[in-house]
């Protein structure tokens, strides 16, 4: 038996060195035909939309190995071509696009999608995105976006799965498998640190140190490599002083040695460039050394390589064997994707993916939203024979708008807005469209008032607000989060009509939306719903579907108190309750009377809603969360202990619903300070009305373990590692729990 164990171990492993040397061998054999200007070239990613007859020459010329934001197969083709028809060895391009939400079809922003806590249907959104783009010619897509964020103000929230390391992990992965089930390579970016901007201003410095990095920043990295991602992009961002195309430590540390990872490492938008005006090189020279020895593989509409590799290697600076490492990244993802066989896509028959997409983007927008509130107006009645609906508000009807940020492919023809999803049901109610605003920045006020007209004829108001989709994403950040224009003078006049308001806010980010919660009878927070926005938001406000969604990011009561998120440290002295508020300080208060603990004058430390939740049609009652230790070896020397939690949870309302349990721990004393609570497990179960469900995780020590740091010296190591240390456990419906 155990022989032929070994046997077929030896055999499973012959294979797989024979496999992988088909492709070395390839490798090495075209590698050993390129002169160095031909490798040079490879390095080059261009879009050849900006001077495309001086860019089309270089691709004839073997100049350019990545072409990007060149859509249509014909047109991928034509240039394909040029290089396969062209050049010396023919090596084919590989046409990268930021495919980020969908291609045609748009699905919900990540944000959105990272609210429906529900992985699996991420991942087939990707697989269907990435057949709809690969009809198209693009084999490359420059997403996920992994970069865990802390802060609404930094536009790019809209872009990652919000603030919690594992559920980022669990989503970034997810779109990688989808993607590259299809061929579509994925590329997984900003490596790293790019969220944690100073004051939320897209591409300003970071600081976070080697534990946090590894803790919160890295985790989402880490677990897209190991889905297989077969790229990653650079950060544009300075981390802790050096920005990361030129950044060893990231780049060949973690990601080649400790990693193991052989994905291509592709730069940012002229983010090795930039090392010039982040005052890093004197000159774009000194800029190509720099990334080069920080192993950055391809340089993005940078042109440093293509200026200087050559001259640096004849000047003995840089050695050709690092310019070959680079080059076999490039050629193996090439291979993988098979592009030396098949480097032309078919120009007939495209992927009409529609019919699949109707039920899957509407399934994923309505898993999306958020329920906020709701004083049981929601579900509306539409059986009620005379109920009046008033459809109002800025994005109630806008095709493009509610596609969110990031759609270059999207098709807005495509969009059912909520408007036309309500008139297209021949049901008892009657619609009345008013929309107040034309567009989120509007500040005019007769609109407001013809609304408000309407509104007084209506039985319910449902007001769709927020954001247009140009005031989130790459730089597009924000100091002010209240709803933008004159949307609050807007709520404010609704309210005052009596009349229940519904609010659906439509947004790429938490919005300081406290005052219009108090006001509204309801509140779903729908993020940017895609394509299918419109009837997702119909059958969720009309409980043809039950509300899912839990959010993925806090959202705080005022700007100042971002950062704000659940996973954070108690501190020395944590607020207590109530604090004493400004208005509330005695006038010529001696300084100590007020007490010395945590908090702001103006505001309690509490967000205005948690990490993790969300409201449903139906109620869910858990049980006691118990602990059963399933492996305790106290004699080893590192902790080997494992937990069984479970809870069990019952569905006491009236609606069958999805539920989702999550497992927040908290380790009581250790090596170092640890959160007040951490997510390490979740899951979103389906329970009919009154049925129960025991749900089970298991946390190895694996889940628990943290990063270490000792400074002896000048000289600091980092460990992970887990703490022989106490721990406690709860499964609850969000993050607003003590342990
Ligand atoms: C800059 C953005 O930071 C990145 O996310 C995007 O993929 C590239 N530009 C390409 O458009």
């Amino acid at each position: 038996m155990k022989k032929s164990l070994l046997l077929s171990f030896c055999f499973l492993l012959l294979l797989s060195c024979a496999k992988k040397s088909a492709e070395d061998q390839f490798i090495d054999n075209l590698l050993s035909q390129m002169t160095l200007e031909e490798k040079i070239g490879q390095m080059n990613q261009l879009d050849p939309s900006w001077n495309a007859e001086e860019k089309e020459a270089l691709i004839r010329e073997g100049k350019v190995g990545s072409i990007f934001n060149v859509v249509g197969a014909k047109e991928v083709n034509r240039l394909q071509r040029m290089a396969v028809e062209e050049t010396r060895l023919g090596i084919p391009l590989v046409a990268a696009r930021d495919v980020i939400h969908g291609y045609h079809h748009i699905y919900p922003i990540p944000l959105g999608q990272g609210a429906t806590w529900n992985p699996d249907l991420v991942e087939r959104a990707a697989q269907l995105t990435a057949q709809e783009a690969l009809s198209d010619g693009i084999r490359w897509a420059f997403s996920p976006m992994v970069d865990v964020a802390h802060d609404p103000r930094w536009g790019r929230v809209a872009e990652g799965y919000g603030e919690d390391p594992l559920l980022t992990s669990t989503m970034g992965a997810a779109v990688v498998k989808g993607y590259q089930a299809e061929g579509m390579a994925a590329c997984v970016k900003h490596f790293a640190g790019y969220s944690a901007s100073e004051g939320g201003r897209d591409y300003n410095t970071t600081w976070i140190p080697e534990t946090q990095l590894r803790d919160i920043y890295l985790p989402p990295f880490k677990a897209a490599i190991e889905a297989g991602a077969m790229s990653v992009m650079c950060s544009f961002n300075a981390l802790n002083g050096l920005p990361s195309s030129a950044n060893p430590h990231l780049n060949i540390d973690i990601l080649r040695n400790e990693w193991k990872s052989d994905a291509l490492l592709v730069s940012d938008w002229g983010s090795g460039s930039d090392l010039v005006p982040h005052g890093l090189c004197a000159d774009k020279k000194e800029a190509a050394l720099r990334c080069i020895n920080a192993r950055m593989e391809m340089d993005m509409q940078g042109n440093i390589y293509t200026d200087y590799l050559a001259e640096l290697v004849s000047e003995g600076k840089v050695k050709e064997s690092q310019i070959d490492e680079c080059v076999r990244s490039i050629l193996r993802l090439k291979y993988r994707l098979g592009l030396f066989d098949n480097p032309y896509v078919p120009e007939e028959n495209q992927t009409d993916i529609s019919a699949a997409f109707a039920e899957l983007g509407t399934k994923v927008a309505e898993e999306s939203a958020v329920l906020l509130k709701n004083n049981g107006v929601l579900p509306l009645n539409i059986k009620h024979s005379t109920l009046n609906i008033l459809i109002t508000g800025p994005l109630a009807h806008q095709k493009k708008e509610q596609l969110g940020t990031w759609v270059f492919d999207g098709d807005t023809s495509l969009s059912v807005t909520p408007l036309m999803a309500f008139n297209s049901q021949h049901s008892t109610f009657n619609i009345i469209f008013e929309p107040g605003l034309t567009y989120s920045r509007d500040k005019s006020k007769t609109g407001i008032q013809k609304a408000v007209k309407a509104a007084k004829k209506a039985d319910v108001v449902l007001f769709f607000c927020g954001e247009e989709a140009i005031l989130s994403g790459e730089a597009r950040c924000r100091t002010d989060l209240n709803l933008p224009g004159a949307q609050s003078e807007m709520m404010d006049a609704l309210a005052a009509t009596g009349k229940p308001v519904v609010m659906i806010v439509m947004a790429g980010r938490p919005l300081t939306i406290g005052k219009q919660v108090e006001q509204a009878a309801a509140v779903l927070y729908a993020f940017h719903g895609g394509t299918m926005a419109g009837p997702a938001l119909y059958n969720l406000l009309t409980g043809m579907a039950v509300p899912s969604g839990r959010l993925p990011i806090t959202f705080p009561k005022m700007v100042g108190q971002i950062p704000l998120y659940y996973n954070r440290h108690n501190t020395g002295r944590p607020s207590y309750d109530p604090p004493m508020l400004i208005d509330e300080i005695p006038i010529g208060c001696p300084q100590f009377s007020i007490g010395q603990s945590s908090y702001w004058l103006e505001t309690p430390t509490e967000p205005l809603f948690p990490f993790g939740f969300g409201l449903s049609y139906t109620t869910f009652e858990y049980g006691e969360t118990t602990i059963d230790t399933i492996v305790n070896d106290q004699q080893s020397s590192i902790n080997r202990t494992s937990y069984l939690v479970q809870s069990s949870i019952k569905n006491t309302g009236n609606y069958d619903a999805y539920e989702v349990a999550q497992l927040y721990a908290h380790q009581l004393s250790g090596d170092l300070v640890r959160p007040i609570k951490e997510l390490k497990g979740f899951q979103k179960i389906f329970l009919p009305a009154g049925e129960s469900r025991l749900v089970s995780f298991t946390v190895t020590p694996e889940d628990l373990g943290y990063w270490h740091e000792k400074h002896d010296g000048l000289v600091s190591q980092v460990w992970f590692a887990t703490d022989k240390a106490e721990f406690k456990f709860k499964i609850a419906p969000n993050s607003d729990i003590s342990l």
